[in-house]
């Protein structure tokens, strides 16, 4: 009998060695090679497939081309992340923490669709039959068309799905408790993972069916990430949030049939996920008005204007070198902002501990945040409370100056839409008006910081702020 041929997998970046080793040469993982067997069978790479050898017709770039199909859940803030619901035989992965609302949001997805006529599988690997009814009920969808599986080896879910009604919508929760028969390795290994994603993704592509993966992404090296399925798939969606607010927010990292920057915003309640249409007023719901080191961000995610609170604490240091802690923000882009402040606004606060929130757990990546963040910041150190009406936005460069960002006007509406007066800017020549919104215009961070101090006063022991 052949020796089965083992090999080294990092179980962190998918890199494959003839050796282990401590620490991983690709990634620089410590911890994370797993021995496994080598691959054979599908998915197995060149060597192992059975290739013919034919030829393939090249065809011209242009030509006849068809919008792609969708399947369009009904779930608002869903469709919206996928680009206008499921495309038609492609795979999508939804990866995020355990626990944080992916079988809930799927299992509303597919009830959803059953009412709707829809044919669609459940598959789950992860709870009983059982489990997943009694959440059905929770979600008060347990009368909805949804066919149910608790399995977990690939060829019997692909044989089941072969033989049944074509299905339009295909879950299969999660990826990790896959195993396939041509593979040694347990379950939850990257050749393991890899394989039936594989596997699944090629039965998207042939039956035109949409194949969502879940997939749980843990810090810890043991269980295989989704990473690996990553460019596998046609759509990746993160679901996100934290452990202390309930909102949750899914998003869109990577799709091949749409937007990626899109967001949609859920809140898990006791009935399950609820869509919130209106995710400002959530986020700004919890606000401190009045409280010095508060100012309000007129964001944009994707084609949607979203307002969110920034905290800024800058506080003594008893340190040498001063704490830093950023949440939701880019902690090069707050060094940048600090310097900015040194520097050209003489304002004295590199040699204090800066703690940077983003209330509500939101993630900030835009650059159009510089100028809220800053007025937070001298808010904060002159106990200079910032009007509670007004909403900040615009980029800071080095030089001091601020520079106008795109999609001016659906901010300010954002802003006036909810009632705010007041919204601090950058210069723009040729700026529509909004009504209801007055538009404070500052060329450089200077004036404005100016006008914060001035209105600072000084801090009584056990002031809050
Ligand atoms: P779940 O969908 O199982 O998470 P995942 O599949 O990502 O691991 O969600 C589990 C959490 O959601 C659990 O802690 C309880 C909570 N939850 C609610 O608050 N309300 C509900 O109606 C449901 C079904 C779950
Ligand atoms: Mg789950």
């Amino acid at each position: 009998m052949a020796r089965a041929k083992v090999q080294f997998v990092c179980q962190n970046c998918g890199a494959v060695t003839p050796r282990w080793a401590g620490r991983c040469e690709s990634c620089g993982e410590w911890n994370s090679i797993v021995e496994e067997m080598a691959d054979t069978g599908i998915g197995a790479g060149p060597k192992a497939a059975k290739s013919s050898g034919r030829g393939v017709e090249l065809v011209p770039l242009s030509g006849e081309t068809e919008d792609a199909q969708r399947v369009v859940t009904g779930i608002a803030e869903l469709d919206r992340v996928t680009g206008g619901g499921f495309v038609v035989g492609s795979a999508v992965l939804v990866g995020g923490d355990p626990g944080i609302g992916k079988s809930t949001l799927l299992l509303q997805a597919v009830a959803a669709l059953g009412a709707a006529g829809r044919n669609t599988v459940y598959i789950s690997g992860e709870e009983a039959i059982a489990q997943v009814r009694l959440r059905a009920q929770r979600l008060g969808v347990a009368d909805t068309p949804v066919r149910l599986a608790a399995e977990t080896n690939v060829e019997a879910i692909l044989a089941t799905l072969e033989g049944a009604d074509k299905p339009d919508l295909v879950i299969i929760d999660s990826i990790q408790t896959l195993w396939t028969d041509r593979i040694d390795s347990a379950p939850g290994t990257v050749t393991q993972v890899r394989t039936s994603a594989q596997a699944l993704t090629r039965f998207a592509k042939k039956t035109g069916a949409a194949v969502v993966l879940v997939g749980h992404v843990t810090k810890d090296g043991q269980i295989a990430g989704p990473r690996v399925v990553e460019h596998m798939v046609d759509a990746v969606l993160y679901f996100e949030g934290d452990a202390g607010h309930n909102f949750r927010i899914l998003r869109g990292v990577k799709n091949r049939y749409g937007a990626t920057d899109e967001i949609g915003v859920f809140e898990m309640a006791s009935g399950g996920l609820r869509e919130v249409a209106n995710p400002s007023a959530l986020f700004l719901d919890q606000r401190d008005k009045g409280a010095s080191g508060s100012a309000v961000f007129a964001g944009m995610e994707g084609t949607r204007p979203v307002l969110v609170e920034i905290q800024a604490l800058v506080a003594p240091s008893p340190l040498g070198t001063p704490r830093r802690a950023v949440v939701g923000w880019d902690s090069s882009r707050l060094a940048m902002v600090l310097a900015v402040l040194e520097t050209h606004c003489g304002v004295r606060i590199g040699a204090n501990d800066i703690y940077l929130n983003v209330a509500g757990g939101l993630k900030i990546a835009e650059p159009a945040a510089d100028l809220a963040v800053a007025a937070a910041l001298v808010s904060s150190l002159t106990n200079a409370p910032l009007p509670a009406d007004a909403v900040y936005f615009g980029e800071v460069s080095l030089s001091g100056g601020i520079r106008p960002v795109v999609h001016s006007g659906q901010r300010l509406r954002e802003a006036a839409k909810l009632g705010f007066g007041k919204a601090v800017t950058a210069q723009q020549p040729g700026a529509e008006n909004i009504e209801g919104i007055d538009v404070e215009r500052h060329g450089a961070l200077t004036d404005l910081i100016a006008r914060i101090a001035a209105s600072g006063r000084p801090r009584e022991s056990g002031d809050e702020g």
